[in-house]
């Protein structure tokens, strides 16, 4: 089971009101009692933070708010001893602008950096190269009056992409994810990993199929801002042949220390996704991002697990939610109707090959909180459209009632922690069986359990239609009722137990040749 841990909304170790690597060795037990195998910690390198550290600007050091190298070396170790594997996360695709390469490149065309990113002259009138946008609202290219000519940035001109085309780039990051992983980190979790290579001749965008209607997004981040960027088929500046053989060089490299590369593979189209897997001499695992963006309803669900699987593969990682995204509570309907739906999907997820991967505080319930405008720190509400920030989902984790909710002693937390109530910490959610936490617990250790049982079967999926979302693999069975009213899901007859529920009262029944499930309602059956 994967963890992805925001380490500056994680908890805080030094009493400056920001999550950091003290904070998460002091719950790193948490983790391990909750029963996760892999933390993903989202970056932590020196950043000027203006896309959450999303901006890198040295790959190889630790930012000092966050904590250093040597207490990074401390945490892993810790890690280790409680059998956790700790992933960091790369960002290959853009430096931040404060990155000494970018400081050299820019502003100089003889700059042994320059071709580390991707310049090109104006357009006839001046404008830019060509039409792509930026995933943050305007142009992809911001121009250089230094050097007269633009450089492309598929995020914030602040992230300057790098030019994948450079042997010195791809040189750069194979000594970057050898040297960490030689140092003991476990894997990398990949930024963008669909988006390194583009087009050589840099060809304007064709408009997407049925712009002006409805557009599905193809090649998004997923992030808030993207109406613009949707306008567009991203048929030229992501997915391009030759991206997946950076991860053919890369996964040598991983496999020299039986480590995990984990892509943000961010396709919703499961034939281009697969491409990235299905050979299994690159990436290791890719995000299938489906299950976060469907309306809810048991077609929905049961087609979004389905298509992942049975048109990507088994290679997949299932995230429950993301810092890019709404809480799932929040997105899957609100309040208790809403948690119910995620522990619903959750329950699903966990029965299929591949690694789920909670986003921290999923496993509370937690909603998105309602943040004023102007404490919005995400790009997109500092460029304009504070309603599509992504802060509400980042916001600190309440640890145990109190001042500081337990995540803080500073009178300020850096991102407001909003009106939880006591039954959101974790220390209340710890001493009642019945919890969000304690259900996902249980949830965990059924899986972990049952595991052995379904490692080398296949997928059945049971109940073509209905309220009843449903799989057999081998002796297990999982079930939600995805839908509003009660339903049953009949069986073969074979006796089996229920081993996880959503209702604690129900496991440890036997289940023969029925099994009625009340809606929102999901359970695991083993024998
Ligand atoms: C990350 C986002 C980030 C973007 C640019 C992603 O997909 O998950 O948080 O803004 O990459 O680095």
């Amino acid at each position: 089971m994967g963890y992805q841990v925001y380490l500056r909304s994680f908890a805080d170790g030094d009493g400056d009101g920001w999550g950091d690597l003290a904070g998460l060795r002091a719950r790193l037990e948490h983790l391990a009692w909750l029963g996760v195998d892999v933390v993903w910690i989202s970056p932590l390198y020196p950043s000027p933070l203006r896309d959450g550290g999303y901006d890198v600007a040295d790959y190889l050091d630790v930012d000092p708010r966050l904590g250093s190298l040597e207490e990074l070396g401390a945490l892993v170790s810790e890690a280790h001893a409680l059998g956790l594997r700790i992933l960091l996360d790369l960002v290959p695709n853009h430096t931040s602008s404060d990155h000494p390469w970018f400081m050299a490149a820019r502003g100089d065309r003889d700059s042994p950096y320059r071709d580390h990113y991707v310049w090109r002259d104006p357009a006839p009138d001046g404008g830019p190269p060509n039409n792509w946008p930026a995933h943050f609202g305007g142009p992809a290219w911001t121009y250089d009056d230094a050097s007269g000519q633009y450089w492309l940035h598929l995020f914030l001109p602040h992230q300057p992409d790098l030019n994948w085309q450079s042997p010195a780039v791809d040189e750069a990051f194979a000594d970057i994810l050898e040297r960490w992983l030689a140092w003991g980190i476990d894997g990398v979790r990949i930024d963008v990993a669909h988006a390194l290579v583009k087009h050589p001749d840099l060809p304007d965008l064709p408009p997407a199929p049925g712009q002006g209607d409805e557009v599905e997004v193809t090649g998004g981040s997923g992030v808030g801002v993207e109406r613009e960027f949707e306008r567009y088929a991203h048929v030229h500046d992501a997915d391009q042949p030759g991206v997946t053989e950076i991860y053919r060089r890369w996964r040598a490299i991983a496999d020299r220390h039986d480590a995990l590369l984990l892509g943000e593979v961010y396709l919703l189209e499961p034939q281009r996704l697969r491409r990235y897997v299905a050979d299994q001499d690159g990436l290791h695992l890719a995000f299938w991002f489906a299950p976060l963006h469907l309306e809810w309803s048991p077609a929905a669900v049961r087609a979004a697990l389905r298509e992942g699987l049975e048109e990507v593969g088994p290679w997949l990682s299932w995230p429950l939610a993301s810092h890019d995204r709404p809480r799932s509570a929040t997105a899957l309907g609100g309040g208790d109707l809403g948690r119910a739906r995620a522990l619903c999907l959750a329950t699903l997820v966990c029965g299929l090959p591949g690694l789920p991967m909670i986003y921290q505080g999923e496993e509370l319930g937690l909603t998105d909180v309602p943040l004023p405008h102007e404490v919005r720190q995400d790009p997109i509400a500092v460029r304009g459209e504070p309603e599509r920030a992504r802060d509400p989902g980042r916001t600190p984790i309440p640890w145990e009632p109190g001042p500081g909710w337990g995540f803080t002693s500073a009178d300020e937390p850096w991102l407001p922690i909003g009106d939880r109530r006591p039954e959101d910490t974790v220390a209340v959610q710890r001493g009642d069986l019945d919890s969000w936490l304690q259900r996902y617990r249980a949830l965990l250790a059924t899986r972990k359990g049952l595991h052995g049982s379904v490692a080398d079967e296949p997928v059945d999926w049971l109940a073509p239609d209905g309220p009843i979302v449903a799989y057999r693999r081998g002796p297990v069975v999982v079930a939600a009722n995805c839908g509003q009213q009660a339903a049953t899901l009949t069986l073969d007859g074979r006796h089996r137990i229920v081993r996880f529920a959503s209702a604690r009262a129900r496991e440890g029944q036997r289940v023969a040749e029925e099994l009625p499930l009340e809606p929102h309602e999901a359970v695991v059956l083993g024998p």
